[in-house]
């Protein structure tokens, strides 16, 4: 089994001190950094807008994998690509033209993703796995931090994993919702390739050794 890439979301961080909150990422040794863009319609929260990452990108020589919890994700995709993110994933139940959403992040240089939400199956991704850099399952309701992860979820990281390899796609796996030290294993035995995790990293007394254990 590959060693899985961490993620620490910065949702979970003090807002008013996000560059520190960067600068940990960065010290930690973790791999990415996960912005969870939420608008206050898909989800009920508002959370970060382009000019955040902007100004947050210099700070970081991290990946910024952006995960835009929104409605008409095509709108916000050319700003977030202009502020510096290198993956920007939407989500299919938030999309009318899905497919043409991806391109959209491709055509701008950018790693494109798409996630589901836990009501969503993930045979609703077939046609678009060849089209995709990431497929995001999501684990908890997205919205809020701190959630309990629905491991039932899991079976469809397995699945996707297994269409990957029947049709030798490269895309990657990322698992995110409740993802700490206990449900990190069964999310990487099913294929998780990234694991995004937001209180569990934020709460952890030492980040590093955190990080370190929960790749397994
Ligand atoms: C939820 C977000 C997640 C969240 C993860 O809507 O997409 O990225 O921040 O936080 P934890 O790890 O606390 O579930
Ligand atoms: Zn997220």
């Amino acid at each position: 089994m590959r060693r899985p890439l961490v993620a620490p979301s910065i949702l979970s961080a003090d807002f008013a001190n996000l560059g520190q909150a960067v600068d940990d990422i960065a010290a930690s040794g973790a791999d990415w950094i996960h912005v969870d863009v939420m608008d206050g319609n898909f989800v009920p929260p508002i959370t970060f807008g382009a000019k955040m990452v902007e100004d947050l990108r210099g700070r970081a020589a991290l990946p910024f994998d952006v995960h835009l919890m929104t409605r008409a994700p095509e709108n916000l995709v050319p700003a977030f690509a202009a502020a510096g993110a290198d993956y920007i994933t939407f989500h299919l139940e938030a999309a009318v033209h899905a497919h043409r959403v991806l391109q959209n992040i491709r055509g701008l240089g950018k790693k494109a993703g798409v996630s589901i939400v836990p009501s969503t199956p993930a045979g609703a991704l077939s046609c678009l796995l060849p089209f995709v850099d990431l497929v995001l399952v999501m684990t908890v309701n997205p919205g809020y931090g701190g959630q309990t992860c629905i491991t039932e979820c899991f079976s469809k990281i397995e699945y996707l994993a297994r269409l990957r390899t029947e049709q030798k796609l490269d895309f990657l796996l990322s698992v995110d919702g409740g993802i700490n030290e206990s449900t990190a294993r069964g999310a990487a035995a099913a294929g998780a390739d990234v694991l995004v995790t937001g209180s569990a990293f934020f709460g952890a007394a030492d980040r590093a050794a955190f990080v370190e254990r929960l790749r397994g």
